[in-house]
C-alpha cells in the first residue's frame, strides 16, 4: 500500500480496489487536478489515495477556443476538449513528479480511435510507477461518429483491446449520456475490466442574454459539480446490483456526507472533481469529517460503509 497508514485516524482508510490497495477511498478527479504538480503547494498531494491524471493522448492537444469554462448554477460547464502535453511529453516531463508522491498514480487515457489508446498504453507500459488506467470512453470515436462510451457494443470493444495490451489495474470511466448505462458497466466488466468509475460530465449549454451566444464558444461543455450528485447517486446504485467489480463514485462530492452517500450506494472508492476548483483543501477536512461521521456511528473501517442502503420496508 503506497502512503502507509494514515493511522493519525482512529478510522482504518484503507480500501482494495482490485489488486490495489488505496490508503483511502478518495482519488483527485481527472482533468481536476492537472498532472498532480498543480496543486501540490497548497495541498500535499499525496493525502489522496489515487491520481487520476488528466486524460492522455498520443499527440499533444489545444483543446478547445476559449471561453471553455464557466460557472453556472450548482457547478460548472466546461469545454476543454482533451488539452494535453500528449504522451511523450507526458512521459517525459510529468511522469517523474507522479512517481516521487507517495500515492497510487493511475493514468487516465483517451483517443479518437482505438489505436489512440493502444498507442498510449504501450508507452506508459514502459514506466515504472504507473498502477493502473482510467479509460475516458466520452471521447468521439471518429470511425464510429459517436462517443466509444455511448453503445455497450464499441465499450466492450475497446476494453477487450484494451485489456490484451496490459495486466495493470483497468478502470473504465462510464459517460452518464446514456439509455442504460448498467448495460454498459455489464459489457466492460464482460472484457475484463477491473473496475468502473462513474460518471463522467453530463452534456450541458448556457446561454448570455446580453450577447445571446452560448457562454461556452464550443456551445456545449460537460456540466460537472453539486448539481449533478443525485444523478450520479441513482447511476452508482443502479451499477453496483448489475456488476461485481469495484465502483468509484465520481460527480459533485463536496463533503463527507457526499463521500458516505456514494459508498452507501455501493461505490468502493470516490473522486473529487469541481470541488478541487472551489476549495482546494477539500480532502482534508473531508479526511476529518470522515472520522468524526465514522466515529458517531461506530464504524472502525471505512470500506463497511459500502453497499449498507437500507431498502424502505
Ligand atoms: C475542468 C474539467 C476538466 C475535466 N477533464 C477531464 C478529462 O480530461 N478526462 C476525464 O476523464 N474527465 C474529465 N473531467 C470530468 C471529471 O473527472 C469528473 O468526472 C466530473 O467533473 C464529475 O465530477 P465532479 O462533479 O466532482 O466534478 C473534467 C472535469 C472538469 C470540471
Amino acid at each position: 500500500m503506497k502512503g502507509g497508514n494514515q493511522d493519525r485516524w482512529e478510522v482504518d482508510f484503507s480500501i482494495e480496489l482490485g489488486d490495489l490497495t488505496l490508503k483511502n477511498p478518495m482519488l483527485a478527479a481527472s482533468g481536476t487536478y492537472g498532472y498532480g504538480r498543480e496543486l501540490n503547494n497548497i495541498i500535499k498531494t499525496d493525502e489522496f489515495g489515487g491520481i487520476c491524471t488528466k486524460s492522455i493522448t498520443p499527440l499533444a492537444r489545444d483543446g478547445n477556443e476559449p471561453p471553455r469554462i464557466a460557472e453556472v448554477k450548482m457547478g460548472m460547464l466546461n469545454s476543454i476538449g482533451l488539452a494535453n502535453v500528449g504522451v511523450h511529453a507526458f512521459i517525459q516531463d510529468k511522469i517523474p513528479f507522479l512517481q516521487s508522491l507517495d500515492t497510487n498514480i493511475i493514468v487516465n487515457v483517451a483517443g479518437f480511435t482505438i489505436g489512440d489508446y493502444v498507442e498510449v498504453i504501450q508507452l506508459l507500459e514502459e514506466i515504472d510507477g504507473i498502477d493502473g488506467y482510467e479509460i475516458n470512453i466520452s471521447c468521439p470515436n471518429v470511425k464510429g461518429g459517436l462517443e466509444f462510451g455511448s453503445s455497450a457494443k464499441s465499450a466492450a470493444k475497446l476494453t477487450k483491446t484494451l485489456r490484451s495490451e496490459t495486466d495493470r489495474f483497468l478502470m473504465i470511466k462510464l459517460s452518464p449520456n446514456v439509455t442504460d448505462i448498467s448495460e454498459i458497466a455489464l459489457a466492460v466488466e464482460g472484457e475484463g475490466a477491473n473496475a468502473v468509475s462513474l460518471i463522467n460530465t453530463l452534456i450541458g449549454m448556457g446561454i448570455d442574454i446580453n450577447s445571446e451566444k452560448p457562454i461556452l464558444k464550443n456551445v456545449y461543455g460537460g456540466y460537472s459539480g453539486p448539481a449533478i450528485k443525485p444523478i450520479a447517486l441513482a447511476m452508482v446504485q443502479k451499477v453496483y446490483h448489475s456488476v461485481n467489480i469495484p465502483l468509484i463514485g465520481i460527480g459533485g462530492i463536496m463533503n463527507a456526507e457526499d463521500v458516505i452517500q456514494f459508498m452507501l450506494a455501493g461505490a468502493t472508492a470516490v473522486q473529487l472533481g469541481t470541488v478541487n476548483f472551489l476549495n482546494p483543501t477539500a480532502l482534508t477536512e473531508i479526511l476529518d469529517d470522515l472520522v468524526a461521521i465514522a466515529e458517531s456511528k461506530g464504524i472502525r473501517k471505512i470500506s463497511d460503509f459500502k453497499g449498507r442502503l437500507k431498502e424502505w420496508e
